[in-house]
């Protein structure tokens, strides 16, 4: 009869243990009685880039790496693509549920009522230098909100985290839109609550002197949709850096700006910014072959390809790859659509990628489509950051509901110099350097 444990035998006592499966894992710390005697510390497991650890049970996001599926809260997110709008599939992963009617209009005047700044974080985005990078103004900014509500760090107060809540889903936009303003010289636009959340940020982000401005409703749409689309993705670098900074009882803002960071590495959320320079290097589709031969002498990445959990077509990729065409047709083509097409025709018929299962990933396409939109380059990883608040806000309140948690702390296998006296500086030979810096 099969039972849900694992039986291991350690070969260095020949004991054989017998530790619980549940959900399809082993509990790291029923490994601690595995050990070769009382003083031995007890065996751990050894995972770098948490490539085979789960650290969290949650609800919020399913994704099917192998299959290509990702869902919110149970919705696939192909109907909410094409069915919801950002505010309300935010609300969808913060609070567990589609809103009711009644529910969604609260949502979004609560949201509307809390989009102005307080004018000394206008006067901390004013201070930077013009060509600052969008995203460490953004950073600085979200982090700087804490100065302006200490009451966020009562994490545990219910009714003072919710206003943080909202604070902070109707706040990151115009941050946003104000450091985009701030990097091109012009004034700031002042939220519009006649507006969408998306519709206000394009009114923030493009207004000059228009007296009634409407943002295009094919933009809008679609920006919705990206929105939907980058609003979450379990546990991905930026998020766990969420939950290991909310795991201390940091207030949210500076958790929020620690999940902004680690998105901002190329190797995440900073990808689209960096597909967008690499198709503007290769510049023609002549010279697609020739990009493919360097990637595969390992002398560049092909940006926005691979990702560590799809091994298959990443679902969000295909959903903006649809939406490009409807947003040519009002900007006009983005003429980098056609090398992107070329290098995802080519690579996907290559065995280098075949094999290493390398497929487009939510960043290949959405640079191309914000470029067409007027978005600046170093504003794409920050509209990455504005949807992916709610995300990164629904895991941290995941996280301080849930009782198995604790503040995160890993193991680490030390390897460096046994105990060494102090020598004094005159004695000192100059050694071989360790490390790679
Ligand atoms: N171009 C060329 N080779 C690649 C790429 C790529 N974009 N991605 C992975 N590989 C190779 C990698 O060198 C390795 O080859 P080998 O087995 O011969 O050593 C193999 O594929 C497996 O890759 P990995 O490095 O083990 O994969 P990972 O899960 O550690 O990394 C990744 C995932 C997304 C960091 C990586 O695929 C990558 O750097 N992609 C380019 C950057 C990018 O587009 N990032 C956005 C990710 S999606 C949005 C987000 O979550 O932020």
């Amino acid at each position: 009869m099969s039972k849900d444990t694992l039986t291991i035998t350690d070969n260095r006592t020949g004991k054989t243990y017998e530790v619980p499966i549940t959900h399809g894992t082993i509990k790291a710390l029923d490994l601690r009685q595995i050990k070769t005697d009382a003083e031995d510390f007890g065996l751990m497991s050894y995972d770098p880039a948490f490539t085979n650890t789960a650290s969290t049970k949650s609800n919020i996001t399913f994704i099917d790496g192998d299959k290509g599926i990702l869902r919110y809260r149970g919705y696939p997110i192909e109907q909410l693509a094409e069915r919801s709008n950002y505010l309300e599939t935010a609300y969808l992963l913060l609070y567990g549920d589609l809103p009711t009617q009644e529910q969604l209009a609260a949502w979004e005047h609560e949201v509307q009522i809390h989009t102005l700044l307080h004018s000394n974080i206008e006067q901390l985005i004013h201070t930077f230098r013009y060509d600052a990078h969008p995203m460490s103004i953004f950073i600085s900014a979200v982090a700087s909100l804490a100065t302006l509500y200490p009451e966020a760090r009562q994490v545990t107060d219910l009714d003072k985290r919710h206003l943080q809540i909202v604070r902070a889903v109707a706040k990151v936009a115009t941050i946003a839109a104000f450091t985009a303003r701030h990097n091109q010289g012009f004034p700031f636009n002042y939220p519009d609550d006649g507006l969408s959340y998306v519709g206000n940020f394009l009114k923030m982000m493009f207004k000059m002197t228009e007296t009634h401005y409407q943002p295009n409703p094919v933009l809008e749409r679609a920006l919705n949709v990206l929105f939907i689309l980058h609003a979450d993705h379990e546990l991905n670098c930026g998020t766990n850096a969420m939950r290991v900074i909310g795991s201390s009882q940091a207030d949210p803002y500076s958790a929020l700006a620690g999940a902004s960071a680690a998105l901002y590495g190329p190797l995440h959320g900073n990808a689209n910014e960096e597909v967008l320079r690499m198709l503007a290097e290769i510049g023609d589709i002549k010279n697609v072959p020739a990009f493919i031969d360097k990637v595969k002498r390992r002398e560049a990445l092909l940006m926005g390809f691979g990702h560590r959990v799809y091994k298959n077509y990443d679902p969000r990729a295909r959903i903006i790859k649809k939406i490009a065409d409807e947003v040519f047709e009002v900007t006009g083509r983005n003429r980098l659509i056609d090398i992107a097409l070329e290098l995802e025709r080519i690579a996907l018929s290559d065995d280098f990628f075949i094999s290493r299962k390398l497929y487009p990933n939510v960043d290949f396409y959405s640079g191309i489509i914000y470029q067409a939109m007027k978005m600046p380059m170093a504003m794409f990883t920050v509209l990455f950051a504005i949807p992916r608040t709610a995300g990164w806000i629904s895991h941290w309140l995941e996280l301080l509901c849930d009782s198995e948690q604790k503040i995160s702390r890993p193991r680490q296998i030390y390897l460096g110099p046994e105990c060494r006296d102090y020598v004094p500086v005159e004695e000192r030979q100059e050694r071989e350097k360790v490390g790679c810096w």
